[in-house]
């Protein structure tokens, strides 16, 4: 039988930003106690928290204090150390499970895991070398990507290497003690599907979101895009499933995808949490992704995944995209009632930092992207 974290629990957040704010929301809408830890009561997960623990991810004494407090921990943020994920579980259930944390923290590990099961993934090499660079280079076609093996995000710790650049000095700019070389794949599109997983086996899915990039930074997302096909689809939920099963999740994650030439999807990446593109479901369908992560992982029923609305976009608002002061013109095309703001509550807005993003819903979807485009270039206009 599975146990009940009921309402009135304390729910153990690792991490502060925004994916721990937007579950918190959900959380507490339902009667839950938030706990975060990695950042103040300013952060914007300890906005709209009960308790904020400011502390370093490596301070393994101050990580189980916050554990003991909780009834469930999960994370927004991956780059917890091992053996601290391990005791946390100890004593409070690390949500959606230590072996996963620890595999998606490390590229190579994830690839390997992702490849054990047969699920394909561009080719792969760890490297430590220039030298070890230039060959996987030339076994992989020429093009190819250059990844730290751990701590990357939105693009960062990656560079991209042509048949052309010098190898050594692409070795020593990127300064890596071990790095991962990756076949560049020519994808037609990026796609990802977050999916959830219950205690019981329960696995539900989410329609698979088209991704557009920019600056290696999502930039706009689209469900029910007509470039997903029903087989594309279906693989995407098929793989979706082999990961979960694998890691026998408990919780919510995301993986990340290629659609390549000939029709098939290929596996970036695993995100073992709710995901940016995957922001949409909060006005897209009944369940979001965080009322589904908090479902899961304190083993309340599991619910279908209804849409609301046939199709929904969602672009992202870096700091370059916010308005040095609000001004009501700006907020004009978010009076239709098919448009949200989300804001993040980040005091300060920087270059390429995620401060929010716009939602719209609607019967097309290339109206709807069409319309957080328009609504995004909106607030910044005189
Ligand atoms: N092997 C690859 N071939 C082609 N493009 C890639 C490859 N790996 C990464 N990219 C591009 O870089 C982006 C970021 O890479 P990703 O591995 O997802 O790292 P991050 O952790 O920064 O999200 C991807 O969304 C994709 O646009
Ligand atoms: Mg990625």
């Amino acid at each position: 039988m599975t146990n009940v974290v009921g309402p009135g629990s304390t729910i153990g957040i690792l991490g502060a930003g925004q994916l721990g704010r937007m579950l918190a929301v959900s959380a507490r809408q339902m009667g839950y106690r938030i706990a975060v830890f990695g950042g103040d009561r300013d952060s914007p997960a300890g906005q709209v928290s009960d308790l904020a623990w400011p502390g370093a991810f490596d301070d393994e004494d101050k990580l189980l204090e916050f554990a003991r407090a909780c009834d469930v921990v999960t994370y927004e943020f991956e780059n917890i150390p091992s053996h601290a994920a391990a005791a946390i579980d100890q004593h409070a259930p690390l949500c959606p499970g230590v072996n996963l944390l620890q595999t998606a923290q490390n590229r190579f590990a994830e690839k390997t895991a992702l490849s054990s099961i047969g699920l394909r993934t561009a080719e792969f090499r760890m490297v430590r070398s220039s030298e070890e660079l230039a060959s996987a280079r030339d076994d992989f076609g020429g093009a190819v990507v250059l990844k730290a093996n751990t701590d990357g995000y939105d693009g960062k710790g990656q560079w991209s290497i042509t048949p052309t650049d010098d190898a050594e000095s692409a070795w020593s700019e990127a300064s890596l003690n071990e790095g991962i070389v990756e076949e560049r794949i020519d994808f037609d599109f990026e796609l990802s599907i977050v999916a959830g997983r219950y205690a019981d086996g329960t696995a539900v899915f989410y329609d698979p979101l088209l991704n557009d990039h920019a600056n290696h930074i999502l930039d706009v997302s689209v469900s029910a895009a007509p470039q997903v096909t029903e087989a594309v689809t279906n693989e995407a939920v098929e793989m979706a499933r082999a990961v979960l099963e694998h890691f026998d999740v408990v919780g919510v994650l995301c993986i990340e995808l290629f659609l390549t030439h000939d029709g098939h999807l290929v596996v970036n990446e695993i995100a073992p949490r709710p995901h940016n593109s995957g922001h949409l479901t909060i006005e897209a369908y009944h369940c979001s992704q965080f009322e589904l992560q908090l479902r899961t992982i304190c083993g309340l029923p599991s619910v279908p995944l209804l849409r609301r609305s046939p199709s929904a976009a969602m672009a992202n608002l870096l700091g370059q995209h916010i308005p040095d002061a609000w001004r009501a013109e700006s907020l004009t095309p978010l009076e239709s009632p098919n448009t949200s703001l989300h804001l993040y509550g980040k005091p300060e807005s920087r270059l390429n930092r995620k401060m929010g993003h716009i939602t719209a819903t609607g019967a097309d979807p290339t109206a709807v992207e069409q319309t957080v485009r328009l609504a995004r270039e909106t607030l910044l206009q005189p």
